[in-house]
């Protein structure tokens, strides 16, 4: 069947504004999004920008609007849209685009960094590895889902207002390593995200939630942290008891 896709195109090296161009392409109800941007480029337009690399959902480079919503262009097909045959296709939101479909992620990657993405733990490490309980890595297992592509980031309406908010996918990481008995470094990461920088600057709105191409629940795992923040001390004496108490 014959869509018709609508993109946003900037190029900052030669032009003054954004516009949209519009194409037509032959497209199976099967075809992904980002089957249908391939074809736009290989067949009409090889000067079209956008990001992607596994095409399987797995590397969260083609986030990007797809009518109006954040997707991951592998993740959706032309059948998964009521929109007839008619599709808008634009970049991420809140992030500086680079050209036409590809945004700057180097905020996002250094939010990310910032709350130290790795685990910290001093003591020399065992003979074989350092062993997990199974209930903590259930409980944490959402967060290790994550693929930053960035899409709850760009949802995030807290971002637009606090431009230094970790934002979701960086307390997303941090809530992985606040309650990782492994790491040795929680009560100096809880300290750092008990701010409106950190885990208060979460309004509980959801949107990171809603859009998660991977069903993480991003909004539970950072209220999580604040009950965390504030309920430190039983969660030392007895941690499995809490992570019963407080499933996510
Ligand atoms: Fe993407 Fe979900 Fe990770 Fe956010 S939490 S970066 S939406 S996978
Ligand atoms: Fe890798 Fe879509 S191309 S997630």
């Amino acid at each position: 069947m014959k869509c018709k896709f609508i993109i946003y195109r900037f190029d900052p090296a030669k032009d003054t504004a954004p516009h949209f161009d519009e194409y037509e392409v032959e497209a199976e109800p099967s075809d992904k999004i980002l089957d249908c941007l391939n074809k736009i480029r290989w067949e009409h337009d090889p000067t079209l920008a956008y990001r992607f690399s596994c095409a399987h959902g797995i590397c969260g480079s083609d986030a990007l609007m797809i009518n109006g919503r954040v997707e991951l262009a592998c993740q959706k097909l032309v059948m998964d849209f009521k929109t007839a045959n008619n599709f808008v296709i634009e970049p991420l939101p809140f992030f500086n685009v680079v050209k036409d479909l590809v945004v700057d992620l180097k905020p996002f990657f250094n939010k990310h960094r910032r709350i130290k993405p790795y685990l910290i733990n001093p003591d020399a490490p065992p003979d074989k590895e350092r062993l997990q309980d199974r209930q903590i890595q259930e409980f944490i297992e959402p967060a290790l889902r994550c693929i930053l592509c960035a899409s709850c980031t760009a949802s995030c309406p807290i971002n637009r207002v606090n431009e230094n908010y970790a934002g979701p996918a960086a307390l997303l990481r941090a809530f992985r390593y606040v309650f990782d008995p492994r790491d040795t470094a929680t009560d100096e990461r809880i300290e750092s995200l008990n701010s409106e920088d950190g885990a208060w600057g979460c309004r509980t709105m959801w949107w990171c939630t809603d859009v998660c191409p991977k069903g993480i629940p991003v909004t539970k795992c950072i209220g999580q942290i604040k009950r965390l923040i504030k309920e430190k001390d039983k969660l030392k004496n007895a941690l499995g008891e809490y992570m019963e108490d407080k499933n996510v």
